[in-house]
């Protein structure tokens, strides 16, 4: 069984969770919700009598085998798990709609008891802890996780800490200080519920590997990826619901979204800790575009370089990520933007500087080749044109992806993750291991 499978799980379970906090138990999301997660539950336990689910300390694991991917994804819902208490879900067979809605609390943090239903057990681990997969996450997934904690953090209501913004920070400039790619591959990861955080680790990462790519020193990209991380931080503090969800927005939402640079500047400003004053101005200016439009007003003055240089990897990401009024656009469209934006909302310098690094096809790309395989692009572009194989001519998913160099291949067409099943971020350590080093592990 793959890891698609086990995430799947995850995700409704996850989804569910969160809609049992919004929504009274009658909801109709909710009810839609739990539906989903039982389909999700039956799809794990095709096949099997019963499947366990390991939370440990780092990690979820499927029997024995590290879930990657979806440890980082649901990162804080496996700690929350383990606050409660809980090591491993056994989901049986036909499981009961009674017993995954309680597991839907319980993963929600808001079940008094743990259930004890029959078709869903908690702490019945046939998989001892020694025999689980002991290969570490990637030190990417580890920095990326602890930076979307740091974002939640001030988002329940707790205090902004820039040292923990400062380590998230440094965390990325280890990882991918030999080589852009596996960064610029993990920062394909996106999430529905949470789209705001991931969205904004993204443009850190994006941003990160740009500023490299520019000749920035360490202290200088410590400083623009502290502000990267933290652009829409106002979002959170104006602490609307509506302004969590990246999308359109009614009149007064607008309104109140404009004040977002501002009052992430004022948050930045009153927190302690190194590098305040340009993730303040960042922050303040990321909306800004080159011609001076935009929001706030500068009253004419060019925004900060390193805001400029955000502007670009928010655009990017944001245009890649699924929204709620539309679907989620290649990467190949995305640079289209940014260079019909060139000059007046971006810094053309800037836009050319990120489509050399993106290349044709930036890591993380799908395309389908001539022959009819689907690859994913794992090189950064000036390297070698390395991809994986996941899908093979006759269309389906192959177990364990098969390297491949794109030298002499044509490609047919560019595919979304959503056609081809296959999330570019779950494929890093594979392509880590391919490319024959770790860049990401610590
Ligand atoms: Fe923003």
């Amino acid at each position: 069984m793959s890891e698609l499978v086990a995430r799947g799980f995850l995700r409704a379970l996850f989804h569910a969770g969160q809609c049992l906090l919004r929504h009274p138990p009658t909801h109709d999301a909710v009810e839609d919700a739990i539906t989903a997660l039982q389909r999700a539950a039956e799809v794990l336990t095709s096949g099997q009598p019963e499947v366990c689910l390991t939370v440990g300390k780092e990690a979820f694991f499927l029997g024995p085998r590290l879930l990657p991917h979806a440890s980082i994804e649901f990162h804080g819902m496996r700690r929350d798990l383990q606050q409660r208490g809980i090591d491993s879900i056994t989901v049986l067979r036909g499981a009961s709609r009674r017993d995954l809605t309680d597991l839907a609390a319980v993963a929600a943090g808001h079940g008094a008891d743990l259930p004890v239903g029959g078709t869903v057990r908690l702490n019945e681990r046939p998989v001892a802890f020694a025999q689980l997969e002991t290969r570490p996450l990637s030190g990417l997934r580890r920095t990326y996780a602890a930076s979307l904690d740091a974002l939640r953090a001030v988002s329940s209501g707790r205090r902004l800490e820039l040292e923990k913004v400062a380590g998230a920070v440094d965390g990325f400039l280890q990882g991918g200080a030999a080589d852009a790619g596996p960064s610029l591959m993990l920062a394909t990861l996106h999430n529905h519920d949470e789209a705001m955080f991931y969205h904004s680790v993204n443009v850190c990462l994006l941003s990160l590997a740009l500023g490299r790519a520019a000749g920035l020193g360490d202290d200088e990209l410590r400083r623009l990826g502290m502000g990267a991380l933290l652009i829409d931080i106002g979002r959170v503090v104006l602490d609307d619901p509506a302004l969590r969800l990246p999308g359109r927005l009614s009149n007064e939402d607008w309104g109140l979204v404009r004040l977002h640079p501002q009052e992430g500047a004022l948050a930045i400003l009153a927190a302690t800790g190194p590098g305040q004053e340009i993730a303040a101005q960042i922050v303040l200016e990321h909306h800004v575009r080159f011609d001076g439009g935009g929001y706030p007003d500068l009253e004419g003055r060019r925004p900060h370089f390193f805001s400029r240089l955000v502007a670009v990897a928010d655009t990017y990401d944001a245009v890649t990520g699924h929204r709620p009024h539309r679907p989620a656009r290649t990467p190949q469209q995305a640079t289209a933007i940014l260079l019909r934006g060139a000059g007046e909302a971006y810094d053309p310098d800037i836009v050319e500087a990120f489509n050399r690094m993106m290349g044709l096809y930036p890591p993380g790309s799908l395309l389908r080749l001539e022959g009819g395989e689907v690859v994913m692009v794992t090189a950064a572009a000036g390297g070698d044109r390395r991809a994986m194989v996941v899908r093979d001519r006759e269309g389906a998913l192959l177990e364990v992806p098969e390297p491949v160099d794109l030298a002499g291949s044509r490609v047919a067409e560019v595919l979304l993750p959503d056609e081809v099943g296959v999330p570019p971020a779950s494929l890093l350590e594979v392509a880590e291991a391919a490319a024959g080093s770790s860049p990401g592990r610590s």
